[in-house]
């Protein structure tokens, strides 16, 4: 069935250059390198990451983890980035799914816990968000979060992704399906 619509982004958007590094005042966003894999490990480790991003990671998969970005930037699927500053990793940030297609991408994230409390996420969110507009050419970038993860729903806010509704039992957890809050920047918000 022939569409009627041609694709908002022609493929090579991301793959046409190196996944560069994002600058974000006093944080960086860099691609992953095999030496960060005991923050990967930490990461998994936490409580809340298990809780909200509902999965564990063995060493092996931490390397897998690892290892599996720069393909997915290539095929252009994916990107993430390690949220660094002078001290080392802080945390992570993704486009953990990108549609050229409908120029869309959708973000996750999670910080460390000797780095939270300091604004990291959304500090990272806004560069994310920018540069996937100015540089990729998106025209949405979201995410979604469980209604039970307010510090997820206030660095949405904070970075500009305003709330757009519920996916009611959007998401099964642990504990069952969870209602999920969808936010979202459009390109041509102001
Ligand atoms: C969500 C997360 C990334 C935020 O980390 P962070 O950047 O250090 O965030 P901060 O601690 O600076 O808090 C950000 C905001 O949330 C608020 N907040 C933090 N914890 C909160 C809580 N338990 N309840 C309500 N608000 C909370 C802060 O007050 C702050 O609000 P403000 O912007 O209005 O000042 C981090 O807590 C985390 O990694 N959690 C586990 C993984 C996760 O939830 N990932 C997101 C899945 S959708």
């Amino acid at each position: 069935m022939p569409l009627l619509t041609t694709p908002a982004l022609a493929p090579g958007a991301l793959a046409r250059h190196p996944q560069p590094t994002i600058d974000a005042g006093d944080l960086r966003l860099r691609p992953w390198q095999p030496t960060d894999h005991p923050a990967v490990v930490a990461a998994y480790a936490d409580p809340a990451v298990q809780r909200w991003h509902c999965r564990t990671l063995t060493d092996d998969e931490a390397h897998a983890w690892i290892a599996a970005w720069p393909g997915r930037w290539q095929q252009e699927t994916g990107a993430g980035w390690a949220v660094t500053d002078d001290s080392g990793v802080l945390g992570q940030i993704s486009l953990r799914a990108i549609d050229l297609a409908d120029a869309q991408g959708e973000v996750s994230y999670w910080v460390l816990p000797a780095a939270r409390g300091r604004g990291v996420a959304a500090r990272a969110l806004t560069a994310l968000t920018t540069f996937s507009f100015d540089r990729l050419g998106l025209h949405r970038v979201w995410l979604r979060h469980s209604t039970g993860n307010p510090a997820s729903c206030r660095v949405a806010e904070r970075a500009g992704l305003p709330a757009e509704g519920t996916n009611r039992g959007g998401a099964r957890h642990a504990d069952g399906w969870h209602d999920m809050h969808l936010h979202a920047r459009l390109r041509t918000d102001t």
